[in-house]
């Protein structure tokens, strides 16, 4: 079994007095290493897909398997320390808390659970990896959308997950920045940790190794 198994993944919602599957028995499997894309039109339900498979959603169909456990079968509180253990998320959108320096974002996830070790270390390594060490002291409202994004992927990594989740990471950046940021999780992947995305771009296709598209809620792989 691998890392995250999804299986059968379905969300039904209800609006308008009408119910549909924004995710549609959906079934994926990520194993250690490696780096899989997720493109779709936007409402093809690929956040929707990401939450449920990151144990922030609850399904109404299907399994997710992670590390062969059931992880819907858990309590809240274990299904906090799990999340807060084993998976980074990059929220599509701004996520950082703005009263907290960058450096304190990045800490954040350190502290929610009782810890040893030297987090601070850690998250200038982190920053330096992601190009924003300069910026530790400084507030998020004083950085740019990527360097936004940069602080959100340093305090992904900062619990070394076996799996970061990333939504969007690279929307409305540029060219540049954005080949920078796929490189990264490269780079990450290649270290071990599994990395699943949802992009909307098709050029950061050729960072990944495997390839899925969304469309009404199903989930196929992507052929060019
Ligand atoms: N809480 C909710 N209640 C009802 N419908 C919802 C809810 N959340 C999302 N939806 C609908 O489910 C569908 C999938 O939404 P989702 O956010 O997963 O799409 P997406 O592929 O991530 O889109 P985007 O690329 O714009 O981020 C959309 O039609 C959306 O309107
Ligand atoms: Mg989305």
């Amino acid at each position: 079994m691998g890392l995250l198994e999804l299986r059968e993944l379905s969300k039904e919602y209800k609006r308008g007095g009408r119910s549909f599957n924004a995710v549609n028995r959906v079934s994926l499997s990520v194993e250690a290493g490696d780096f899989i894309s997720i493109i779709g039109r936007s409402g093809s339900g690929k956040t929707t897909l990401l939450n449920m498979g990151a144990g922030l959603l609850n399904p109404t169909g299907g399994t997710v398997f992670f590390e062969g456990r059931d992880i819907y079968t858990l309590r809240d509180k274990d299904i906090s320390l799990f999340r807060n253990e084993k998976i980074g998320y990059v929220p599509q959108g701004q996520s950082l808390l703005s009263n907290f320096t960058v450096f304190d974002n990045v800490c954040i996830p350190w502290f929610l659970f009782k810890r040893e070790g030297d987090v601070e270390g850690r998250a200038f390594i982190l920053l330096e990896k992601v190009g924003i060490s300069h910026l530790a002291a400084s507030y998020p409202k004083e950085l740019s959308g990527g360097e936004m994004r940069r602080a959100a992927i340093a305090r992904a990594l900062i619990n070394d997950p076996r799996l970061l989740i990333a939504d969007e990471p690279t929307g409305d950046l540029d060219a540049q920045t954005t080949a920078e940021i796929m490189r990264l999780f490269r780079a990450v992947a290649q270290e071990g940790t599994a990395v699943l995305i949802v992009t909307h771009e098709l050029d950061t296709l050729e960072y990944g190794n495997k390839t899925y598209s969304m469309n009404e809620g199903n989930l196929a792989l992507h052929t060019a």
